[in-house]
């Protein structure tokens, strides 16, 4: 199905440029003049494949263009050992012509003062909320953000005083700890258990942890990074013991679109519980779903006023003119594009699913309902090359960061250590699925072939 690419970092870097400066004045350039021509979508005229589709097979380069996932990792393996960048929750793919088109058309213009309204940016947020989840918001109740960072510290802030915890279904995004840390408060794990192959809610150890001093349950739907898309009932009920405790919860919904086929993600905020509605607030962005981290827009929403009121009083975002052009061109012509990205990864999960169970018997995998990440066991090659001990020799942070270096030398792939997601991380390694299938193929050959030698 797949044909090996071969990933060479160096050719990467080379071809990085050559690709950037073709596209700007050749296709791009191209498809810029006659966009908008018959729809108004500048997508229409973009090149795709004969058969309509966008190409998400073609290997796309970022090493070199101070791409996270690409040119950070290799500072920490300066002799060449690292191949294949699996971390960084972003895209290896193009992204939607009509995100670049619409920057493209602004760039044109040499005025760079402050921005009149960000109105067009919000009305996008809940039009797409409406059409894409069929969840019910209104203009007022969404506060834009420049990322889902500074609106879950304000809401952390604005509900947990100094002294109080932040509660977290864990394995979860390492990044609510570095939250909970920038507002100041402790956190405290409520480890989800495996369950027949799937992440369980562990409820009455959750009841058990909703303790005076939490003031706050973060709900991560879909979760990152063990790709839970949780069911209604199981909002539900973890949202009634929340209410029961005097506990608000802070509803992270980042990776919303990004949905399996034969999943349904159901927003918190559309609970068929008023009271349970009423007691959340909702944090979310088309950043995951269009690849725009770097454009630094999200929003956060309440349908209760004063909960919003709340947080708004200790926030406060500071949104570009590129951004916002950026994020607004995907909301309104994107849809098409996105779709086939998710249609496309949904099958590379089910290819990993296959490679991992087929060749690589000693890896644990666990079957996603979301996200484009995966979370895999590699506890039995850890144990068998010691990682419980040598990650201390080897002056490393957790077992998990001494694999993370082993995978590296051994396969040159680098993968993100479970034990950044709080417990139940440990013997985990996250890998990012969000890549061209050839240069998956060519990281599933270099991990199995390290594994299985062990
Ligand atoms: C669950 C989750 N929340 C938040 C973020 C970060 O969001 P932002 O870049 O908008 O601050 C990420 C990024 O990977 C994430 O996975």
């Amino acid at each position: 199905m797949t044909k090996k690419v071969g990933l060479n970092r160096r050719a990467f870097i080379k071809n990085a440029g050559f690709t950037a400066v073709a596209g700007a004045t050749g296709t791009l350039a191209t498809a810029a003049s006659t966009a908008n021509a018959q729809s108004g979508n500048p997508s229409d005229n973009y090149p795709r494949l004969a058969n309509g589709m966008y190409d998400f097979d073609k290997v796309y380069n970022r090493a070199g263009q101070n791409c996270a996932r690409w040119d950070s990792p290799p500072r920490s393996y300066p002799n060449g050992e690292f191949k294949f960048g699996m971390g960084v929750a972003s895209m290896d793919f193009e992204c939607a012509p009509c995100i670049t088109e619409a920057l493209m058309e602004r760039v044109q213009h040499h005025s760079w003062g402050y921005m009149a309204s960000t109105e067009e940016l919000r009305d996008e947020v809940v039009k797409w909320n409406g059409d894409y989840h069929n969840n019910d918001i209104d203009s007022s109740m969404v506060t834009l953000s420049d990322g889902v960072y500074p609106g879950m510290i304000a809401a952390m802030r604005a509900f947990a005083p100094r002294g109080s915890k932040v509660l977290i279904m864990s394995p979860a995004y390492s990044g609510f700890y570095s939250m909970a840390s920038a507002a100041n408060i402790d956190t405290v794990d409520s480890e989800l258990k495996l369950v027949n192959g799937r992440y369980e809610v562990d409820f009455d150890d959750l009841e058990a942890k909703m303790t005076s001093d939490v003031r706050a349950l973060i709900v991560c739907n879909p979760q990152n990074p063990t790709g839970n898309v949780w069911r209604e009932d199981e909002l539900l009920r973890a949202g009634r013991l929340a209410l029961e405790h005097g506990i608000v919860v802070l509803s992270d919904e980042i990776h919303s679109d990004v949905i399996r086929d034969g999943q349904k993600f159901t927003p918190f905020s559309a609970l068929p519980d008023r009271d349970v509605v009423n007691n959340s607030l909702t944090f979310n962005a088309i950043s995951k779903t269009f690849n725009l981290a770097g454009m630094k827009n999200a929003y956060y929403y309440s349908k209760s006023p004063t909960m919003l009121e709340r947080v708004n009083k200790y926030h406060r975002a500071e949104l570009s003119t590129l951004g916002v052009v950026a994020n607004v061109a995907a909301y309104k012509y994107g849809r098409d594009w996105f779709d086939q990205a998710n249609a496309y990864m949904d099958r590379t999960h089910t290819m990993i699913e296959e490679y991992v169970k087929k060749n690589m018997p000693s890896v644990g995998y666990v079957r996603n309902e979301g996200t484009y990440m995966t979370f895999l066991d590699l506890s039995k090659t850890m144990a068998a090359i010691g990682a419980d001990e040598m990650y201390k020799s080897h002056n490393k942070r957790s077992p998990e960061h001494y694999m993370q270096d082993w995978m590296v030398y051994n396969s040159g792939v680098y993968l993100n250590p479970g034990s950044n997601y709080g417990q139940g991380g440990a013997g985990r390694m996250r890998m990012n699925i969000a890549s061209s299938q050839a240069v998956v193929q060519d990281v599933l050959e270099a991990m199995a072939a390290a594994v299985n030698k062990v």
